[in-house]
């Protein structure tokens, strides 16, 4: 097999209009062209970020570098971005059409499921290798363990890794590959020999624990680490059933059926929105307003498109009522925000940080929080997502929790006619067309927030200031691309017409 270096790959990417990029002044471009040069640089930057890499040399093979930064120092491999952008390389994968581009992608996705394998296999601070050691939020580049104080564990990982990974399985065995998915991603001998198999049996038994949030400061039960961890094991089922693993499949399936009435305890009625985290037992206090962009996110990484149960989906109103929250929360803290329009006086769409009470900026002179890069694009793909699905549907039922949304997008569309509380908008009626379109449209508008603060040379940091707009803290962050990508494909879909 030709090995290519993973900077090469999105070289062999075909990305329309990539071209385009090439011109001086990136601002002028409509948002359709912009945002096909955009994911052009983003999957260069992404896949520099994968080892072997010329960014960070020492990298090994498969692992996923956080961003090159050495102030903050991101130099690392951490579970829970690795397992996020490897979800993108398969979707490069599933999206190839040459054969060349095919080969390197799978060859890429295998380094990742060995290096994974290995990082599971190393003992690390969180516990004894195989054992409560998968919940190690972060190794070394080469591997090794990180023996460095931390919030730990963190038990989103190992769900988001399994996800990832049972994607590519379905996708082997679909090209009838079966015995390398035994070999190296699921067989159903305990005590675990392979990736998916051991991230399944820790996800399965350890749910219950507490353990730090995905932003690695609090520790207790998160929405954002339950979702994602029954999104594993629901699809984990699926996966054990198809390699003849019943018994498995019976276990993870109960397990995540008794994991949701610890995930709907999370939705406070009387505030209207999803709470972040309850019981919290341990790291940061002083979270005081609950509300987190870790519950949109959660809802993102925790559907797959088309065929899951929509459980806190995207189109959820409890979802869709805790972004509202959210956005109006940040548009009233960052001072960036009072800006609503771009040059070309386009709407900008609200910057969005992690929570309100945020004080990490990542540099050493700032005490507080900034919007975040793949939190505003989180919102563009939630909105993004949720138009397709609504579409796909033909109707929209109005519900007390999505009546603020959907007010909003008759106002952005100029709509006249109003809607009745638990209406049925259906597929014909003007309303269902605008609410359809503003959703679309509102998508776009965090796109090109994202757009004004980043380098006109397609670079993305982790933050932007909230008083200045200029990027900062690590540097090409490779989650801050991966979300861009996947948010221009939930964009895309549209044309599609799924
Ligand atoms: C580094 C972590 O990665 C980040 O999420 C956190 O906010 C800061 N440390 C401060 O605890
Ligand atoms: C800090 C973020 O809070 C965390 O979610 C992320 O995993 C690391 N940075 C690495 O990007």
């Amino acid at each position: 097999m030709v090995k290519h270096s993973n900077y090469s790959i999105w070289a062999l990417i075909a990305i329309a209009g990539a071209s385009a990029f090439a011109a001086p002044s990136a601002r002028a471009y409509e948002l359709g062209q912009w945002t096909q040069a955009q994911s052009a640089r983003s999957a260069q930057t992404l896949f520099r970020n994968i080892g072997p890499s010329t960014a960070v040399p020492g990298a090994a093979r498969g692992a996923v570098v956080a961003s090159p930064s050495r102030d903050p120092d991101y130099r690392y491999h951490w579970v829970r971005d690795g397992a996020l952008v490897m979800g993108t390389v398969l979707g490069f994968y599933e999206r190839a059409v040459k054969s060349a581009e095919k080969t390197a992608l799978l060859g890429t996705l295998l380094e990742f499921v060995d290096f994974s394998r290995r990082n599971q296999l190393t003992p690390n601070p969180s516990g004894p290798a195989d054992g409560l050691g998968l919940g190690e939020p972060k190794f070394m580049v080469d591997g090794g363990a990180f023996e460095g104080s931390w919030g730990r564990p963190q038990n989103d990982g190992p769900a988001l890794r399994a996800t990832t990974l049972i994607r590519l399985a379905h996708l082997l065995l679909d090209q009838g590959r079966e015995k390398l998915v035994r070999e190296k991603l699921y067989d159903p001998s305990v005590p675990a020999r392979t990736v998916i198999k051991a991230d399944l049996e820790f996800v399965s038994r350890h749910w219950g624990d507490s353990s730090f949030d995905l932003w690695e400061e609090v520790r207790g039960d998160h929405f954002y680490t339950r979702l994602v961890q029954r999104r594993a094991l629901m699809e984990g089922a699926a996966l054990a059933d198809r390699m003849g693993d019943g018994g498995a499949a019976r276990w993870y399936r109960s397990q995540a059926r008794a994991i949701e009435p610890t995930i709907e305890r999370h939705w406070d009625a009387n505030r209207g929105f999803v709470v972040a985290t309850l019981d919290r037992d341990g790291g940061l206090e002083g979270k005081a307003s609950d509300l987190d962009v870790a519950v949109i996110l959660g809802a993102l990484h925790a559907s797959s498109p088309g065929k899951d149960d929509r459980y806190f989906h995207v189109t959820d109103d409890r979802v869709l009522a805790t972004a509202e929250k959210i956005s109006e929360a940040f548009r009233k803290l960052y001072a960036i925000n009072g800006r609503e329009r771009d040059g070309d006086n386009q709407p900008l769409g609200v910057g969005i940080g992690r929570y309100p009470e945020d004080h990490y900026s990542g540099v050493a002179h700032q005490n507080s929080g900034n919007p975040w890069f793949l939190a505003t694009f989180a919102f563009a793909e939630l909105y993004y997502a949720c138009a397709n699905e609504w579409e796909a549907d033909g109707r929209i039922r109005v519900t007390p929790a999505n009546l603020p949304l959907l007010r909003r997008l008759k106002a952005r569309q100029r709509l006249r006619m109003d809607f009745e509380p638990k209406e049925l908008i259906r597929a014909g009626d003007p309303r269902f067309q605008a609410m359809i379109e503003g959703l679309r449209a509102l998508g776009d508008d965090y796109l090109r927030r994202g757009r004004f603060h980043g380098d006109p040379g397609g670079a993305f940091s982790e933050q932007f200031n909230r008083d200045s707009g200029y990027m900062q803290s690590a540097e090409e962050l490779t989650w801050s691309h991966s979300s861009l990508i996947t948010a221009v494909w939930a964009r895309d879909l549209r044309s599609r017409g799924r």
